[in-house]
């Protein structure tokens, strides 16, 4: 390929991918399947990896970093990025309601806007003629740091506007975790041993000030706009008005959590429905900001040094309570990793009563200086296991006893070691029961092999009776070895074995996950599979074949090509295999009547789905593209098919009918 043929199909690719980014971040309405983004992003990396001077900044290959930086350089906001002032509860809420209108010399109710207050990082973006050109943190209101490189990795978040957008706009916004994907990330550090977070908006701070945007790229961070610096071209009059204008914009702007008032009172039901619905929301709220509506309203009250006067976070009551540490336990990992828990008297913080809290490590306990039989403060947040965030060191009384890092494996008394580049130490222990029980969870988990009704409890036995040394025993578990559990009977057993029996053929991204390879979650797996299409061409992979598969760094090869060097690993394989254990592999990316062909999909298919008319070219061997090009093989025209269709004319590409296209695939269908 020439370099102009290339730049015209990178700024086809482009266009494409900015375009169902969006559908796919912004409005959850996706039009093409992960796969075929996947593929299109592909060839979009090849084309920049052939032609390096195709990576502009506005790329979307910037979404997975650019080039990690020495240091951050310091940037000035053109208008300082202010604080805002705090009502602690109902009445200073009023009080503030009262400070308004006094300012206003007005007694008519005032039109508020209630926003969601965030609790992450703020953030400003500058956007030139529709294109993000900077972005830094608040920093201390008058210069933050240019991050602008590990912005553009937010998937939600536009590189581009939507037309028509206005010449300049620097918008501001917060920059969050949601809880469950905080979680989620939480988890996997502590499987490979890399310090947790202790909450959400620790995480995104951490995750912004990396200096590889790479890093940042895997980071399931995303943001919230909720206001603006500078505007120009565009004068709306109501704060509203403007959140609406930022949306289609395309910027990711909260308004299911917006709500207008006229007069305080409206605020402050929705403050009550807040602090009472918080736990529901995907993500961590710490408040509530109150607007006033109208911008001319706005420049006249103004604003202090500090914070302006239009606006106020009305703060939820701290989820935080005294309790005492009673124990601290110590838990064994999939993979070894122990990590210590605090066993809390019972207490109740915001209605929900809390007995265990996360200690993350024994950095986390030094830091804290944590003691078995201190008072502590412990904070809720989210859904997440709580955090002890103080330790009452004047409460103490001497009889406080501080938990040493373990020398010995509590579970198997096994030696632990503590690598390097660690937090946490590791049972060395190769039979460590609680090791063996982590992992058959783990394999039988939703998202693994998904063996229904497999709970912890029947673990619990299938250990204590000796019934399991491996997830391989799970597939030759008989009747009569069921019956030897507590409360068994023959309808639960019979479930059992079939749950079990039907989890054999999953399909390979899952088998993969499911064998707890460290450092391969469920993404990479499925990164694997698609690449090898196969376990046993995996088994094989070389740490330089690895290596080449875009995502697959050093660490993830090296432990891929252990975990199959392993003899006890093979040996698990080799017995899960004559059980009958056959994951489904992936569809291979050669082969197939339609290889190499790529198809387009126009207008209003009236008899198949789009997604169901792409997934048989795919089961044919063929890719399904969302853009015309001289590449294209066929394209098939549905009803109102416009642009493409007129392309692919001009083009003289092959043309079908939907009917045309049903008779070609059937006949093909039939052959595979
Ligand atoms: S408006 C000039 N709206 O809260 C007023 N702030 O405590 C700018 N925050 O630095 C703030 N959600 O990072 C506003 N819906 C929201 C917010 C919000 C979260 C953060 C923001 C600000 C901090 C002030």
């Amino acid at each position: 390929m020439d370099i102009a043929a290339a730049r015209a199909r990178h700024a086809e690719l482009s266009t494409q991918l900015h375009h169902q980014n969006r559908l796919y971040y912004a409005l959850d309405a996706p039009e093409i399947s992960d796969a075929d983004y996947d593929r299109l992003f592909r060839e979009l990396l090849e084309l920049e990896k052939a032609f390096p001077q195709l990576t502009t900044d506005d790329s979307p290959s910037r979404r997975i970093g650019a080039p990690p930086l020495d240091k951050f350089t310091q940037i000035r906001h053109q208008q300082p990025m202010l604080s805002l002032d705090n009502a602690l509860n109902e009445d200073e809420i009023r009080a503030f309601d009262a400070r308004v209108k006094r300012q206003l010399e007005t007694s008519d109710e005032l039109e508020y806007v209630c926003e969601m207050k965030l609790d992450g990082v703020a953030v400003e973006l500058v956007y030139r003629h529709g294109r993000l050109v900077v972005g830094s943190t608040r920093g201390d209101g008058v210069t933050g740091e240019e991050i602008t490189a590990n912005l553009r990795t937010i998937r939600s978040l536009p590189l581009q506007l939507e037309a028509p957008y206005p010449a300049l706009l620097e918008v501001r916004g917060e920059i969050y975790f949601d809880t469950a994907a905080f979680r989620t990330m939480n988890e996997e550090r502590t499987t490979e041993g890399l310090p947790t977070f202790a909450n959400p908006r620790n995480a995104a701070a951490g995750s912004l000030r990396q200096l590889d945007p790479a890093i940042t790229a895997k980071r399931p961070l995303r943001i919230f706009c909720y206001g603006i610096g500078a505007l120009d071209g565009v004068t709306p009059t109501r704060h509203d008005t403007l959140l609406n204008l930022l949306n289609d914009w395309g910027l990711p702007i909260n308004l299911a959590g917006m709500r207008k008032t006229v007069g305080v009172a409206g605020a402050i039901d929705y403050f009550r429905e807040l602090i009472e619905n918080r736990d529901a929301l995907a993500f961590e709220i710490d408040g509530m900001v109150i607007k006033v509506n109208d911008l001319n309203l706005q420049r006249q009250l103004g604003a202090t040094s500090r914070a302006p006067r239009w606006a106020i976070a009305a703060k939820f009551p701290p989820r935080q309570a005294e309790t005492t540490v009673s124990d601290i336990l110590l838990q064994v990992g999939r993979t070894g990793a122990i990590t210590p828990v605090a066993v809390l008297q019972s207490v109740k913080i915001s209605g929900v009563t809390v007995s265990r809290a996360s200690l993350h490590n024994w950095d986390e306990i030094a830091r804290l200086d944590v003691r078995i039989g201190d008072r502590v403060l412990v904070e809720r947040a989210g859904d997440v296991i709580p955090d002890v965030v103080k330790v009452l060191t004047d409460r103490r009384d001497g009889s406080e006893r501080p938990l040493p890092e373990p020398a010995t494996c509590p579970a198997c008394a096994a030696p632990v070691k503590r690598f390097n580049d660690e937090v946490v130490p590791r049972c060395q222990g190769l039979a460590c029961p609680a090791q063996l029980k982590e992992r058959i969870k783990h394999f039988v988990s939703r998202k693994a092999m998904d063996i229904d009704g497999l709970g912890g409890r029947y673990i619990d036995q299938l250990l204590e009776l000796q019934l399991v040394t491996s997830v391989a025993d799970l597939y030759t578990l008989q009747r009569d070895d069921l019956f030897r559990f507590e409360r068994m009977g023959e309808t639960l057993a019979d479930k059992l074995l079939a749950a079990i029996a039907a989890s054999k053929k999953r399909p390979l991204p899952r088998f993969l996950f499911a064998l707890g390879i460290r450092n391969v979650g469920a993404h990479l797996a499925k990164v694997l599979a698609r690449q090898f299409g196969s376990l046993e061409r995996l088994s094989t992979a070389t740490e330089e074949e690895l290596t080449t598969i875009h995502e697959i760094g050093p660490q993830v090869a090296a432990s891929v090509v252990s975990f199959f060097r392993n003899p006890d690993n093979r040996a698990i394989l080799q017995r899960l295999a004559q059980a009958g254990v056959a994951a489904q592999e992936e569809a291979p990316r050669a082969g197939g009547p339609l290889f190499g062909k790529t198809f387009v999909f126009t207008g209003t298919l009236s008899q198949l789905g789009r997604t169901e008319a792409q997934q048989k070219v795919e089961r044919c061997g063929a890719r399904a593209s969302g853009s015309v090009s001289k590449k294209t093989d066929y394209v098939v025209a549905g009803t109102e098919a416009g642009s493409k269709l007129d392309k692919a004319l001009q083009l003289g590409l092959t043309v079908m009918t939907e009917e045309e296209f049903l008779v070609f695939i059937e006949g093909l269908e039939d052959s595979t």
